[in-house]
């Protein structure tokens, strides 16, 4: 669908559903935009969770009685309905896990840990987020393999000329983040996946900023692991996704051992349980499984594609009153070609003085490395600035913000 021919967002009647966004602070109305740090959280989603302590609190997997089954059943149901949202075969595929750093984890010391040695190597980006960074950067000084980075260019895009040239024969894993939660830049993971499964490599693609904004296919983008959070979309802290590609996760051995993810154990020796319980060991965050697939419900029921718009336009926004300043420096590909999400530093003042003034003005950002701090070095800043939107943020809030760091340039100025 061309993105011009998207509906727009009933931005007002979606914001109905936040109940956190009438929050006041200091008797301002609260400006949201630290999305890419956690978003909010629709009443529906909330309802899901206490409707499973009201109504159904049992462990699954482990009991005849009734709660059980309807606990087991809503939570099997929960790993279709991830399934489905991000285009896997089903189930099968879709390990649900604690977060997204938690799903890199586990490949990390799954299959990491068995597959890689000397010579090997990881090929990962200079933007990757330190879930895929420190994990894959850990497992190679364990195992003895290399991590090798591709370069960005200065607009904040991955050299793929470089990128062709790293990837080699010897890499056994590409690890590349699908949408930069620092540049905003959407990576061309497809190209990378055909790079990749050239040399005869794997790839996994950190889904964290994008699953939440834009419909996702893993299948169409052919990587072999994608990993998403629950809390980045809509959804409770605490619950992510790992997908698989079947006959991989059949292959990999578990890491985590325990109860509910064998099949039969004895003193001597212990058999796996099927996919994908095999890697949910010790009883699993079910309340918060449930309510991940009621996010993904809501996400749907208001429409992807129309999501990605309205991020893709506020962003674009941003962007272009904060480069009428001089004295702002916006990291990143330019506005019309970013995801939802600016970084920025003014040259007066540091990041986190920055959100501090915001905060007095009930707008919240993020300040700090944003758990990119390799990629900063390339910037050439410790810190910057980072406003992130989605669905529920207006134009009028992107004016408030650019309003409030008005405010902090005459006050260093
Ligand atoms: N990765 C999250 C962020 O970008 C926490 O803020």
């Amino acid at each position: 669908m061309a993105t011009q021919d998207v509906t727009p967002l009933d931005v007002e009647r979606i914001r109905a559903d936040f109940p956190i966004l009438e929050r006041e602070i200091d008797g301002q109305q609260l400006v949201y935009l630290d999305n890419a740090a956690t978003s909010q959280t629709p009443e529906r989603v909330i309802d899901a969770i206490s409707d499973y302590y009201r109504e159904y609190n049992a462990n699954v997997h482990r009991g005849i009685h009734q709660l059980s089954q309807e606990a087991s059943i809503a939570y099997e149901e929960a790993h279709d309905r991830v399934a489905e949202f991000v285009g896997a075969d089903g189930r099968e595929e879709i390990v649900f896990t604690g977060n997204t750093t938690e799903a890199m984890n586990t490949v990390g010391y799954a299959w990491g840990l068995n597959e890689l040695g000397p010579g090997d190597e990881v090929v990962l980006t200079e933007m990757e987020h330190h879930a895929s960074l420190v994990t894959w950067q850990q497992i190679a000084k364990l195992t003895g393999a290399e991590c090798k980075y591709i370069p960005i260019t200065d607009e904040g895009y991955l050299d793929m000329e470089a990128a062709a040239e790293l990837i080699t024969d010897d890499t056994e894993m590409v690890s590349v983040v699908h949408v930069s939660n620092t540049l905003g830049t959407v990576n061309p993971v497809s190209e990378l996946a055909d790079i990749a499964h050239d040399h005869d490599s794997l790839i996994f693609v950190d889904g964290a900023q994008s699953v939440p904004h834009q419909p996702v296919d893993v299948e169409a983008m052919d990587c072999d692991f994608f990993a998403f959070s629950g809390h980045k979309m809509c959804g409770p802290t605490g619950i992510g996704a790992l997908y698989g590609k079947e006959h991989i996760l059949e292959e990999m051995e578990p890491y985590s051992y325990g109860g509910d993810m064998i099949l039969k154990v004895t003193f001597e020796d212990s058999q796996w349980n099927e996919l994908p319980w095999k890697f949910e060991a010790g009883t699993p965050n079910i309340a918060d499984g449930i309510a991940f697939a009621e996010a993904c419900d809501y996400l749907d029921d208001i429409g992807l594609e129309r999501i990605h718009r309205h991020g893709q336009q506020l962003a674009e926004y941003a962007y272009d009153r904060l480069t009428e300043w001089d004295d702002v420096e916006v990291y990143g590909p330019p506005g019309d070609d970013r995801a939802g999400l600016v970084a920025f530093n003014l040259e007066t003042t540091h990041a986190h003085d920055l959100s501090s003034i915001l905060n007095d003005y009930a707008v919240a950002i993020r300040a700090g490395d944003h758990c990119t701090q390799p990629l900063h070095d390339v910037l050439g800043t410790a810190a910057s600035a980072r406003a992130s939107f989605y669905l529920y943020n207006t134009r009028e809030e992107v004016d408030a913000l650019v309003e409030a760091i008005d405010e902090a340039r005459q006050l260093f100025a």
